[in-house]
């Protein structure tokens, strides 16, 4: 006889949510996972802040803001226990948070509290660390997990195993291999929220602005993002750049607008009316970082004085910067990416207990399906709306 309600596989944001809210219906919950200490993502997140939530979420804009195969897979977790539910919680919990920007929220101080919440509302003994999950079997009733630790039987399992990313904190990609063991497809896994990574030549000319970030406007693949731009020394990271990163694939070219909103012409035209003496690069150093308007410049062959340039004359400097197509040569991959773009494949679960159809009982939650948000709060409201609705079947 098993003396679990549910066996959840891994203590991370979707998983510990999970156990807390199974255990307040009443249920005997175990959680398990092989780091040493539980929700290690929720601590490092936000710079230590976990941007916890969106709340300009809406069920209208939600199929935009997470990539999926099936787009509106996640609306009925999400509209169920919104970002709103999410901040009651916190507040009931004593967290005080505030809104960055974008309806992005963040705690005041460490984000481990939430951890140490979640912890001090498990039942005493719930919370197993350091047990590395190794596998699920059916059993006569049930599933078996097979564990580092032995054997534990529940009539239902809970993977909440996460993703691939950050395997130095615990990522295994262990769940993908659960669904595939019970014959659910895995949709194609890939980095995404990842720093991208540029050739070689292009990098002799960009690496010199390692450190520069400024306002820009990435389109890839459709999608528009108008966030900062980090030039690196591998490439080019920041927000913009992280949220181009989840639609791009290799081969893909982006195309970067430097300045966006602006007319660098009409910028440039005011600056020559002024004082046409000086330099383009003078010029152009006024209106962007001044190593930016150096390579801008050399780049495009524009140079000479401002008062010798015409509107037309200026066009491959500005085209430079305000119309860059530049294509990465690969991302950060999973070591640094925030997220595992892909995943169980949403057609095999129900999208209200989040159930395999076809194997009852046995749940997949958070990063490990196939659901992934943009940046800005949107993977943990995710993680807890899933977790949330399959605690409402345990
Ligand atoms: P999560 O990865 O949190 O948990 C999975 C757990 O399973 C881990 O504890 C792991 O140790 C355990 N596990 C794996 N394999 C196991 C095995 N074989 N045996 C036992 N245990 C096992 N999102 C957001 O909305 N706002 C933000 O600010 C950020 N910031 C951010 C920063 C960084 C650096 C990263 C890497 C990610 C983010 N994210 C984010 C994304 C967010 O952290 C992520 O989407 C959620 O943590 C996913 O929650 P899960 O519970 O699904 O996986």
């Amino acid at each position: 006889m098993s003396t679990f309600d549910a066996i959840i596989l891994g203590a991370g944001a979707a998983g510990l949510f999970c156990g807390v809210e199974a255990a307040a219906r009443g249920r005997r919950v175990v959680v398990l996972d092989h780091a040493a200490r539980p929700g290690e993502k929720i601590r490092i997140s936000g710079g230590g802040r976990c941007n916890f939530t969106n709340q300009s979420l809406t069920r209208q804009n939600a199929p935009e803001r997470f990539l999926s195969e099936n787009p509106r897979f996640a609306l009925s977790a999400l509209s169920r226990f919104t970002a709103r539910d999410m901040i009651a919680r916190i507040e009931a919990a004593g967290i005080p948070w505030h809104e960055k920007h974008s309806g992005q929220l963040f705690f005041d101080g460490k984000a481990h509290r939430l951890v140490e919440h979640f912890c001090a509302a498990l039942p005493e003994g719930a919370l197993r660390l350091g047990v590395a999950v190794e596998a699920v079997d059916r059993a006569a009733e049930g599933f078996v997990v097979r564990t580092s630790e032995g054997e534990l039987r529940a009539p239902r399992v809970i993977v909440a195993t996460g993703g691939k990313s950050i395997p130095k904190i615990g990522a295994s990609g262990l769940g993908y291999k659960i669904a595939e063991s019970f014959g659910l497809r895995v949709t194609e896994t890939r980095p995404g929220l990842v720093p991208l990574t540029f050739a070689e030549q292009d990098l002799a000319r960009t690496a010199p602005l390692a450190g520069i970030s400024l306002p820009a406007r990435v389109r890839v693949a459709k999608r528009v993002f108008d966030e900062a731009l980090l030039f690196t020394h591998r490439g080019l990271s920041g927000p913009a750049i992280l949220q181009a990163s989840s639609y791009w694939q290799p081969g893909e070219g982006l195309t970067i607008d430097l300045a966006p909103g602006r007319d660098l012409v009409a910028e440039l035209a005011a600056i020559r009316a002024e004082t046409g003496r000086i330099a383009v690069q003078t010029a152009l150093a006024r209106l962007l970082p001044e190593k930016l308007a150096q390579v801008l410049v050399a780049e495009s062959g524009v140079s000479g004085r401002l008062a010798d340039l015409s509107n037309r004359a200026l066009g491959p400097l500005v085209s430079r910067a305000q119309d860059w197509q530049i294509r990465p040569v690969g991302s950060e991959g999973y070591r640094t990416a925030e997220v595992t773009v892909g995943g169980v494949a949403t057609e095999a679960l129900d999208a209200k207990t989040l159930e395999a159809k076809a194997i009852p009982g046995l749940h997949f939650i958070g990063e490990v399906v196939d659901v992934t948000g943009w940046l800005g709060g949107y993977n943990f409201q995710w993680a807890w709306s899933s977790a949330w609705a399959a605690a409402q079947v345990i």
